[in-house]
């Protein structure tokens, strides 16, 4: 879809040529919250929030793709997530290792490129296993980069790329912003234009630190397993009417 179309869609014109084209966010963050709340109001077990959840990634992957987004980066499981009850957090893991099996069909046929960022030590061999199966079956795509934060904290991510520089050797002097960046999880992936945050919560929680540092921010009160189509194209449009400034005028 070319860029005008784009804008278009999000702001729901059909032809306008003379307006000015306003920036179009091309790498999008999202901080999937609301699972426990979403199942709380139905009186439902916490694990049917997550795997509501998970239907609401898939459509938000599908839509992501029609509104020409071209890296998406989930927030999956923090680091302090660890701190959850035993059986929330036991039937998370199962629910990422059925989501991965279910999904990964799916994903490879659609074109979506999928990576995982934070650590790995700590997942079970089931679901390690099946990270490395979704990275290397969609290896080879290119329509759209999912990035999937899983046991991810933007503090831990820092820590380890100064671990990196120590062990490396660098010189002080040899520092700057490049020498982090190229030490992080995935030096490769693209600064998010824009950070969703569902449910209401209005708090970065540990995502993306580094990242996000001239991120656009929109909180909205969806909660995640209602999130779709809909709610993306909102926050974009939002993004399309901001004014970036990186510190200028
Ligand atoms: C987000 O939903 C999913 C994870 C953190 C794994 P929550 O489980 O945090 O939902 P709320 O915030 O309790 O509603
Ligand atoms: C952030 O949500 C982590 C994920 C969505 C995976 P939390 O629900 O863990 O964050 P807090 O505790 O409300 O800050
Ligand atoms: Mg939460």
């Amino acid at each position: 879809m070319d860029l005008l179309t784009r804008i278009r869609t999000l702001r729901g014109l059909r032809a306008a040529p003379e307006v000015p084209l306003p920036d179009v966010a091309r790498c999008v963050a999202i901080i999937m919250d609301g699972n426990g709340r979403w199942a709380r109001r139905r009186r439902l077990p916490v694990a049917a929030g997550h795997r509501a959840g998970t239907r609401a990634l898939r459509r938000t992957v599908e839509a992501a793709i029609d509104l020409g987004v071209e890296s998406l980066c989930v927030y999956a499981f923090s680091t302090e997530n660890w701190s959850r009850p035993a059986d929330e957090v036991e039937s998370l893991m199962g629910i990422f290792v059925e989501t991965i099996e279910r999904e990964l069909p799916d994903l490879a046929r659609q074109g979506v490129r999928v990576r995982f960022i934070g650590r790995r030590d700590r997942a079970t061999d089931a679901l390690r296993a099946k990270m490395a199966e979704l990275e290397e079956d969609t290896a080879a795509n290119d329509r759209l980069e999912l990035w999937i934060a899983f046991d991810y904290g933007g503090r831990a991510e820092v820590v380890e790329a100064t671990r990196r520089l120590v062990d490396e050797g660098v010189e002080a002097r040899d520092i700057d912003e490049n020498a982090i960046a190229a030490r992080l999880y995935a030096p490769e992936m693209a600064e998010p234009d824009i950070l969703i945050r569902t449910s209401g919560e209005q708090r970065i929680s540990n995502f993306l630190l580094w990242q996000l540092a001239y991120t656009e921010l929109v909180f909205v009160e969806t909660l995640w397993p209602d999130f779709g189509e809909r709610d993306l194209r909102h926050a974009l449009g939002e993004y399309a009417g901001r004014r970036r400034r990186f510190g200028g005028r």
